[in-house]
């Protein structure tokens, strides 16, 4: 299989008509870098790194050689960060993949009546998987184009071609991302269905036809069946696929001393995905439940061995109803991954299953069990895979937050960037609950350039902490006009610096670039990226992003770092939801905590926008002069936000647990950040915290 760590050889996505990532200048690159960090660093750290970037950026030093080399490698490369930044963000990361790396989409609740429902939900999505798996395979999927600040642009889509392609091999030092060529006569094609932690091979093309729905049912029937068989029962391999990289890279290795084991190994990389149909995990299933099975499979005792995190695209259906996606990231961004999955609700909606029952006699072969032969050895790794994941699922404080008092609409009345509201109301709870300010990621998509991934928004800008310095010490007197020119201010700076991510002239990706020449190069490290400021800038303490969504689902995943939060938000025009997330072994962090000083910040924020707002329109009124479009109950959240025409005409749709929504005719839903689905109705989020 090609090797896709590097750039890919060709253009899969329809990039070739799009802007090449641009360079920033350095002396741009180094300046922003001495503002970002200024007011995160004691005086003498900043001073010392002044002077150390001051030498790195001076004329004929080792900042224009390497800028120059940078220069090159752009005239020479489709993407000239794609490599590294894939190397660093993902295939050089030895922590294993549950929690800490692969995010996952959780849906709403099921409530299915009998075992067979739930398998009825898996036919219907696998259906819906191969609907799509078409679209990808004839390059029929419509070029999205940008939403938001700067629409209107086309985005790369090469992410998309992977999501069903690709598989992230284990390395002793470097994993690597390998995809399967589609190729003119393609080979049957089969989905690895996990159950009871056994893997079946289900093939979805039989005898050249591709199998309909009740063939699916009949087949998904079969294999939970063969999986009830306990004397049949092997060990549950997929545990070591939730070690780290390179113990997983080790055990694979013993693995593959079998043939047995090879055979098996081959058919999992080479499938399209996984469905895995786990058992009940419990009475209590809450959004944060839900949210932590998700992310870990809640460890050997429960599904946790039912999972293969090597593979990118895993569909998680329960027995209990607990369902969702588990992604394996460095294939593609949450965004993609949230278009494919609404795609296949929205399929699931729109053509509702017409299944009774599973054919009663079927002349298809059975699925087939995957075999392993297992060492000593490999029943030690497995025993310590276990634990380890059983400690990651005793360690992971969770907390997904439905934000009912106002939502996305509340903040563009008030003329701001909905996501730089958020990220400034991240930056005040933050402060709340530590007093300090800390570097923040928030993930900006690069889409616009050709293999376009993404940059980082550094979002705890110095007026964001002036800011939060004003809503937080009671004793600076701060009035509320003042309050409220700070927070435009903040939310300004945050603003400006979106528009440099996303247009590509962020630091991030630069800095990494530089860095890494130098390495290429055997460069003796430059000082400036030994120097501790760079070790500050690069611990992401708190690791945001927006992901949002116009079907009833969310997205979440783990910190970054031992004592930070992961952070992932959906804003939705009069709601927010937000999954927190943290590690109970460090002292410092405490994600209910988190939530407790976000919801206040928000409310804090919404009350100074009202106050603000009020007091304008009343000198605007005493100056007789007309009302802008702020009136008083289009603002006030307080009062409980006003009901949408939309919601009053709620509707039920065939698969009974969605809530469909009508679609909203104020353009509110349209807010993905892609287009080709934007027009499709929006459904209800009915979750609860
Ligand atoms: N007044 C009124 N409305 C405003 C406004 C203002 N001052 N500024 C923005 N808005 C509107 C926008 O027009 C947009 O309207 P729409 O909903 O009709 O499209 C809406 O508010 C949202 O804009 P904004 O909140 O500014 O954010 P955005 O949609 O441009 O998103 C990013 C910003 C950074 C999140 C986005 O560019 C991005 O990169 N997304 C990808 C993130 C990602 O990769 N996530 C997954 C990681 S795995």
């Amino acid at each position: 299989m090609p090797v896709l760590d590097r750039e890919p050889s060709r253009d899969s996505g329809g990039g070739d008509g799009l802007p090449k990532l641009p360079l920033p200048a350095l002396k741009d690159t180094l300046d922003m870098y001495l503002s970002c960090m200024k007011h995160l660093l004691t005086e003498e750290q900043f001073n010392k790194t002044q002077n150390v970037v001051k030498q790195f950026g001076a004329p004929g030093g080792v900042g224009e050689l390497l800028q120059s080399k940078l220069m090159e490698r752009r005239e020479n490369k489709a993407n000239w960060v794609y490599e590294y930044w894939m190397n660093d963000m993902y295939l050089n990361n030895r922590l294993a993949l549950p929690v800490n790396s692969s995010p996952v989409m959780v849906f709403p609740l099921q409530h299915f009546r009998a075992p067979i429902d739930s398998l009825r939900f898996a036919a219907h999505m696998i259906s819906g998987v191969l609907e799509y798996k078409t679209l990808l395979d004839s390059r029929s999927l419509p070029v999205d184009y940008a939403r938001g600040q700067l629409a209107g642009t086309p985005l790369c889509m090469e992410q998309y071609y992977r999501l069903f392609t690709s598989y992230r091999l284990p390395g002793t030092e470097r994993d690597t991302l390998v995809a399967q060529e589609s190729s003119v006569m393609p080979e049957p094609e089969h989905i690895i269905v996990a159950c009871k932690n056994q893997f079946f091979v289900l093939d979805v093309v039989i005898n050249f036809r591709r199998l309909n729905e009740r063939d699916l049912l009949t087949q998904l029937d079969k294999i939970t069946r063969m999986a009830d068989s306990e004397q049949e029962h092997l060990p549950p391999i997929g545990l070591l696929t939730s070690d780290g990289r390179t113990e997983w890279a080790h055990a694979r290795s013993e693995l593959m001393r079998e043939s047995t084991n090879r055979d098996a190994l081959d058919m999992i990389e080479r499938c399209m995905c996984l469905v895995c149909l786990d058992d009940p995990s419990g009475p209590e299933l809450s959004d944060t439940t839900r949210a932590m099975l998700m992310l870990h499979g809640g460890g050997v005792a429960k599904n946790g061995g039912n999972r293969w995190y090597d593979k990118p695209m895993q569909f998680v259906v329960g027995a209990d109803g607990c369902c969702g996606v588990v992604c394996e990231h460095s294939a593609f961004e949450g965004i993609v991954l949230v278009q494919c999955t609404e795609y296949l609700l929205k399929y699931m909606i729109g053509s509702p299953s017409k299944l009774v029952r599973a054919a009663s006699v079927s002349e298809l072969p059975a699925p087939r069990r995957l075999r392993w032969k297992c060492s000593p050895e490999i029943h030690k790794l497995l025993a310590s895979s276990a634990d380890k994941l059983q400690r990651q699922v005793k360690n992971l404080d969770m907390n997904v937050y439905k934000f009912c008092d106002y939502g996305k609409e509340f903040i563009k009345k008030q003329k701001m960037s909905p996501d730089a509201y958020i990220q400034v109301a991240l930056q005040l709870a933050f402060y709340r609950c530590h007093s300090r300010p800390v570097s923040t990621y928030e993930s900006a998509s690069i889409r616009r350039f050709k293999q376009g991934r993404v940059d980082n928004i550094r979002s705890a800008t110095p007026e964001a902490l002036t800011f939060v310095k004003a809503m937080t010490d009671g004793k600076l007197h701060t009035s509320d006009t003042e309050k409220m020119e700070m927070l435009r201010d903040a939310i300004t700076a945050q603003t400006k610096y979106t528009i440099l991510s996303i247009t590509g002239m962020a630091i991030d990706n630069h800095l990494l670039g530089l860095r890494e020449l130098a390495h290429e190069l055997k460069m003796e490290k430059p000082e400036i990226f030994q120097d501790e400021a760079f070790l500050v800038s690069n611990q992401f303490i708190l690791s945001t992003s927006q992901v949002p969504t116009t079907v009833e689902m969310f997205c979440c995943y783990g910190p970054v770092v031992p004592n930070g939060y992961g952070a992932c938000y959906n804003p939705q025009s009069d709601h927010i939801i937000f999954s927190v997330s943290s590690f109970l072994d460090s002292p410092q962090t405490c994600s209910a905590e988190f939530v407790k000083c976000l919801v206040q910040g928000l409310m804090d924020i919404g009350d100074l926008c009202n106050t603000c707002n009020s007091s304008s329109n009343t000198t605007q009124k005493k100056q007789g002069q007309t009302l802008e479009t702020h009136t008083q109950t289009e603002t006030n959240w307080q009062s409980k936000t006003p009901q949408r025409p939309a919601d009053k005409t709620e509707s039920q749709q065939s698969l009974p647990q969605f809530v469909l929504k009508t679609p909203d005719q104020t353009k509110v839903e349209a807010q993905t950040q892609t287009s080709s689905l934007a027009e499709t109705p929006a459904l209800k989020n009915g979750s609860k915290s």
